[in-house]
C-alpha cells in the first residue's frame, strides 16, 4: 500500500502533507469526520457515509468544497493509487485556516483531507472474545448526531475503560444507556432488538442503520428506545457495532456477565451483515 493522502484537491505523499497551525480543526476542533471501511478495495456504504458527512458539515455551517459525486470519485481515485484493499478511509473536513478567533472567518477555506490505513481482518464473532463494557457518565454535548472531531470525552471514556480492564465504555445519563465511546449499543430481549434512537446523544451509525434494516430478516422486532441500565443484566444478548468492528458481542457489562459466548441472534445478524458486505463489495 502506498502512503498517499488527498489534501485539498491534491494527492501527495503523507510525509509531505502540511496543515497550518491556525487550522480551526486543530485549535477549536471545528470540523467533522468519517471513517469508511474498504473490503476488497471497495468502500462499503460509501453513499451513506457521504450523506452523513454532508449532514454533519451542514449542521455546523461548513460547505463541502466539492460536490458529493466528485468527492466519491476522488475517494475511489486515492484508494486505487494507494492500492488499498482491506483498509479504512479516514476523512476530515474542518473550517480551515484563519487567524485564531472564536467568530467564524468571513471567507472560510475549508480543509478537506482523506487517506487510507490498512486494517487487520476481523475475527468471526463466534471465535472472538466478548467485549467487556463499563459505564461512564455521559458528559458529551447534546449534538452527538453530528460526527464532530471533538472527541475528547470519547477518548477519555475509552481510556478509562481500558485502564479498568474493560474494552469499551458506555455512556449513561439518568440510568439510560446511549451508546459507547466509538460504537452503537444493542440489546436483545427475547425476539426484540433494542437500541437508543439516534439524535442528541447517539450518532446515527451507518452499521447501526444496516443492522436495523436487516434485523427483521432474522425474525427480530425493533424497538428504538433507550436501554435502561437496570435491565441490561437481564438482556439475552448484547452487542456493539461500528464501521471498523462490524459487530462485537458483549460478554460483560460492568460486573454482570451477559453471555459466556456469542449469542445465536448476534451470530445471525453478523451473518446477514457479512452477506450484505460481500454482495456490495465483490
Ligand atoms: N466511530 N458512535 C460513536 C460515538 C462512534 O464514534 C462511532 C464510530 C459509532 C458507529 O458508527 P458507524 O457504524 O457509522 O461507524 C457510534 C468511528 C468508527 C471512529 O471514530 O473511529
Amino acid at each position: 500500500m502506498s502512503d498517499l493522502i488527498w489534501l485539498n484537491g491534491e494527492i501527495i505523499s503523507m510525509a509531505d502533507a502540511r496543515i497550518g497551525v491556525e487550522d480551526r480543526g486543530y485549535q477549536f476542533a471545528d470540523g467533522v469526520y468519517e471513517v469508511i471501511r474498504l473490503y476488497n478495495a471497495k468502500p462499503f456504504t460509501l453513499n451513506e457515509h457521504l450523506a452523513r458527512l454532508h449532514q454533519s458539515a451542514q449542521a455546523i455551517g461548513i460547505s463541502l468544497p466539492l460536490p458529493i459525486e466528485q468527492l466519491s470519485r476522488e475517494i475511489h481515485k486515492l484508494i486505487a493509487q494507494n492500492n488499498a484493499k482491506e483498509a479504512m478511509v479516514y476523512l476530515q473536513l474542518t473550517r480551515g485556516v484563519a487567524p485564531r478567533n472564536h467568530q467564524f472567518p468571513d471567507q472560510p477555506k475549508p480543509t478537506l483531507l482523506f487517506y487510507t490505513r490498512d486494517l487487520p481482518p476481523l475475527p468471526h464473532p463466534g471465535e472472538a472474545t466478548g467485549a467487556k463494557i463499563c459505564s461512564v457518565p455521559d458528559e458529551r454535548w447534546k449534538c452527538c448526531w453530528i460526527k464532530s472531531i471533538a472527541l475528547l470525552p470519547n477518548v477519555l471514556a475509552k481510556n478509562h475503560a481500558i485502564d479498568h480492564g474493560f474494552d469499551e465504555a458506555a455512556f449513561v445519563e439518568g440510568g439510560l444507556v446511549s451508546e459507547c465511546s466509538s460504537s452503537n449499543l444493542f440489546a436483545i430481549f427475547g425476539n426484540t432488538l433494542v437500541t437508543h434512537p439516534a439524535g442528541p446523544c447517539v450518532l446515527p451509525g451507518i452499521t447501526r442503520a444496516a443492522i436495523l434494516d436487516l434485523a427483521p430478516q432474522v425474525g427480530l422486532r425493533i424497538d428504538e428506545r433507550p436501554v435502561r441500565e437496570s435491565e441490561i443484566s437481564n438482556a439475552d444478548e448484547l452487542f456493539i457495532t461500528s464501521t471498523t468492528r462490524e459487530i462485537s458481542w458483549v460478554s460483560h457489562y460492568n460486573q454482570s456477565t451477559i453471555t459466556p459466548r456469542c449469542g445465536q441472534q448476534t451470530l445471525k445478524l453478523h451473518q446477514i451483515l457479512r452477506n450484505k458486505v460481500v454482495a456490495d463489495t465483490q
